[in-house]
């Protein structure tokens, strides 16, 4: 019998609760993180830990069935592939942040700006709808620091607590999303997997009930 393929997050915030949700749906996985890839037990399941950026193009080539991911990846780079359900943990929004010394009377200040992010589609899109035209930065991870190393004179990022703005000196100016962990499916899904699927969002929705 063919395993569901599942990807979470190999470190990072979605982590633990990509983990604890699988194990509140009765999908125990034995070993931890330093295996890649581990099956679960009495489950047709094998759960891979990948990164985040990867995850998009494993679905959309079927190489992994579904995953577990922020839905603000999916808007980056997730084309065609379908959201089975909302999990309700790690919300967060993607924003616009400026030094907090600096004056902003709205998204026309952004005009001719050097804005650093990790999310380049997402800024662009945003931009593009508010007829802004800005220099883009892609940089992949500590975007909050390029404004004080004069890489950039804005940030587009993901704020939760908004603790990494703050003790960078940056202040929040607009929210281009929000957005929360979601399970992902591949345009690719078989089947047979689907119906393996269908028994795991079952489980999930229960748990989300309970939750409430
Ligand atoms: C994420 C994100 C923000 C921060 C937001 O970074 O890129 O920087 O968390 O969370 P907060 O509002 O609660 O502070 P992460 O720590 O995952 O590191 P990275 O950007 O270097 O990948
Ligand atoms: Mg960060």
């Amino acid at each position: 019998m063919s395993k569901l393929r599942i990807a979470i997050q190999k470190s990072g915030r979605l982590n633990e609760d990509s983990m604890a949700i699988l194990k509140d749906i009765g999908i125990y996985i034995d070993n931890g993180k330093d295996q890649l890839k581990a099956s679960a037990k009495g489950f047709p399941v094998e759960v891979f830990y990948l990164r985040n950026g990867d995850i998009p193009q494993y679905l959309k080539d079927g190489v992994v069935d579904a995953a577990i991911i922020g839905e603000n990846v999916l808007i980056e780079n997730g084309n065609g592939i379908k959201i089975a359900e909302k999990l309700g943990f790690s919300s967060c929004r993607v924003c616009i942040a400026i030094p907090k010394s600096a004056k902003y009377s709205g998204v026309q200040d952004l005009e001719g700006k050097r804005i650093a992010t990790s999310y380049p589609n997402t800024v662009q899109d945003y931009l593009d709808k508010k007829g802004v035209k800005a220099e883009l930065h892609i940089i992949n991870g500590s975007v909050e620091i390029a404004p004080s190393i004069g890489l950039a004179d804005v940030i587009c990022d993901i704020v939760s607590s908004g603790s990494t703005l703050f003790k960078n000196n940056l202040k929040e100016v607009e929210t281009i999303l929000k957005s929360e962990a979601v399970l992902a499916v591949s345009p690719k899904l078989s089947e047979e997997k689907q119906a393996i699927l269908d028994r795991i969002l079952f489980r999930i929705q229960s748990v989300l009930k309970g939750r409430e």
